[in-house]
């Protein structure tokens, strides 16, 4: 009897027969836009470690805003370079209702897009230590003050019209401190989208030159060990019960496996963070002719949609949708 061969290569023959058997599907509506904030007005400031990343002043962000709306990207994550002189051992310019992010989200808010703003709730854009949150006097992180000043700054930001309050930071509790103050000031719209599964990772290097932290020290004690999965299901499991929306898992592509196990354990919108050192590596690989960038930009993103989750933050987003669109 002939031995019959199962013949997978059949339906990859021809495009179209590809296209009819793809199982996830990349849209301009899974990406959210990251975007830095400076301070001098009719500005754009070039990032060393993030080609083609700039940071741009609250005038010329309006302007990305109207481009993300043009381009149908959804949202837009906003994160501010604090200057120097403002920042402070306990980061209370988080609290300034006229901060640079507070600023910018006015400034978007006016325009009336149909694009959601996402405001990063987590001190290190304001200390100058770096640390995501209040520490004492040996540098240790305080999660329960800390958590008293995040829900205020959430509110601050709702005051300025954010759509969606990101909380960054790891401390326990969080999430339930800002949903409750929220509420408590009738911004029960204001949604939570929760970086519940934050690894401490080399991968943020980029980030931190373009927000301007200076580090001291690291964030081993409240973000998670990137051995650990479990864990990532608890903490998850932790924040939907204090009332987060949607969460991220971060950084991307190394943390594939834990998109897909949160989104295959819980009914919720799960986002992943294509990190700032994701983002670097492909550009210093494809600079120096080592990697075809639009194709690996193409495949990371297209990776993250197979893993489960449901869009992804990241530095490609405008590439991304005018490739999409075209
Ligand atoms: C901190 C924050 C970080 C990023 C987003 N929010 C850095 C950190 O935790 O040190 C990193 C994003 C990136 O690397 O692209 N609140």
């Amino acid at each position: 009897m002939a031995e019959v061969i199962n013949r997978l290569l059949r339906s990859r023959r021809a495009n179209w027969s590809r296209r009819m058997v793809r199982e996830a599907h990349l849209s301009v509506d899974d990406l959210i836009w990251p975007l830095f904030i400076c301070e001098v007005g009719n500005k754009r400031e070039t990032i060393s470690a993030m080609p083609g990343v700039e940071r741009f002043s609250i005038d010329l962000i309006v302007e990305a805003a109207k481009e993300a709306e043009q381009l149908g990207i959804p949202a837009i994550a906003l994160f501010p370079k604090t200057p120097a002189d403002k920042r402070s051992d306990n980061g209370d310019e988080a609290l300034n209702a006229d901060n640079l992010i507070n600023q910018a989200m006015r400034a978007i808010k006016a325009e009336k897009l149909n694009v959601g703003i996402i405001a990063d709730v987590a001190l290190d854009p304001y200390t100058s230590h770096g640390q995501d949150g209040l520490v004492d006097a040996d540098g240790a992180i305080l999660n329960d003050k800390t958590v008293t000043v995040l829900a205020k700054q959430a509110l601050v930001q709702a005051q300025a019209g954010a759509d969606i309050i990101a909380p960054s930071d790891m401390m326990d509790g969080r999430v339930a401190a800002i949903r409750q103050t929220l509420d408590d000031h009738g911004f029960e719209n204001v949604q939570i989208m929760s970086y519940a599964a934050k690894y401490a990772s080399g991968f943020y290097g980029p980030f931190r030159e373009a927000v301007g932290a200076n580090l001291k020290g690291d964030k081993k004690t409240y973000q998670m060990d990137p051995a650990n999965s479990v864990e990532a299901l608890r903490e998850v499991e932790q924040d939907i019960l204090e009332g987060a929306d949607s969460v991220i898992v971060k950084p991307g592509m190394p943390y594939l496996d834990i998109v897909s196990q949160v989104k295959s354990t819980f009914n919720i919108p799960v986002y992943a963070y294509q990190v700032s050192g994701e983002y670097a590596m492909m550009q210093a690989a494809a600079k120096n002719g080592w990697l075809d960038l639009d194709t690996v930009m193409m495949e990371s993103l297209l990776a993250f949609k197979r893993a489960g989750a449901d869009g992804i933050l990241t530095y490609f987003a405008r590439d991304v949708a005018k490739k999409l669109n075209a």
